[in-house]
């Protein structure tokens, strides 16, 4: 168990299971973008570590991006979008992929792909360590999923809770009443 702040966490994906799922996910990524020009757009804070191990182990001719939006304060999502910065890249010539660390609501991915449609890529997909099917109310579902989860708070491996926790190397689930419910699906 971890303490951050004023919650309890208890490990709920092991480094050795995130691992083993990164190499599936560049896997098959390899294979289904061979001989393309791809241009990977990771979306910051949150996926700088799912980033940084997928890309390890891609063995593509590609380019790779970062951008920041804000959207999130605490343990729910706001549903507020500020505005998406740094995606300076030409995008035309090019099939994107957007790596994303959790995918909940699903807003601010739909206004990610909505912002990238516009610069008109080849194609655009997601890629996202996690998603939360049951929260999910996004138009487009996430392509690319290495864990689909129950609607649980989750921190580490990128993810924060009030800007903490980003630096673990697992991923933790919120205790709520002395409990963890997450599973893994
Ligand atoms: P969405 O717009 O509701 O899909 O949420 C997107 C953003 O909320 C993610 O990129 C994360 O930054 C954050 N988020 C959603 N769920 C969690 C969580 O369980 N832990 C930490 N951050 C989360
Ligand atoms: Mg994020």
């Amino acid at each position: 168990m971890i303490q951050i702040n004023d919650k309890s966490f208890d490990v709920f994906i092991s480094r050795e299971d995130i691992q083993g799922k990164v190499e599936t996910l560049a896997a098959q990524i390899n294979a289904d973008y061979r001989d393309k020009n791809v241009l990977f757009i990771a979306v910051l804070n949150g996926s700088f570590m799912f980033a940084s191990d997928l890309m390890k182990r891609i063995n593509l001719d590609c380019e790779i991006s970062f951008v920041k939006v804000s959207s999130y304060v605490g343990t729910s999502s706001t549903g507020r979008i500020d505005e998406l910065i740094g995606l300076n890249a030409d995008v035309s010539d090019k099939h994107v992929i957007i790596i994303e660390d959790i995918v909940d609501t699903g807003i601010t991915i739909d206004k990610i792909i909505t912002l990238i449609s516009e610069e008109q890529p080849l194609s655009v997909k997601t890629c996202t360590l996690l998603y939360k099917p049951d929260a999910f109310k996004g138009k487009v579902k996430p392509h690319y999923v290495g864990f689909a989860i129950s609607n649980t708070f989750v921190v580490g491996y990128g993810l924060d809770y009030d800007e903490k926790g980003r630096n673990l190397d697992e991923i933790f689930q919120l205790k709520e009443n002395g409990v963890t419910r997450g599973e893994i699906n």
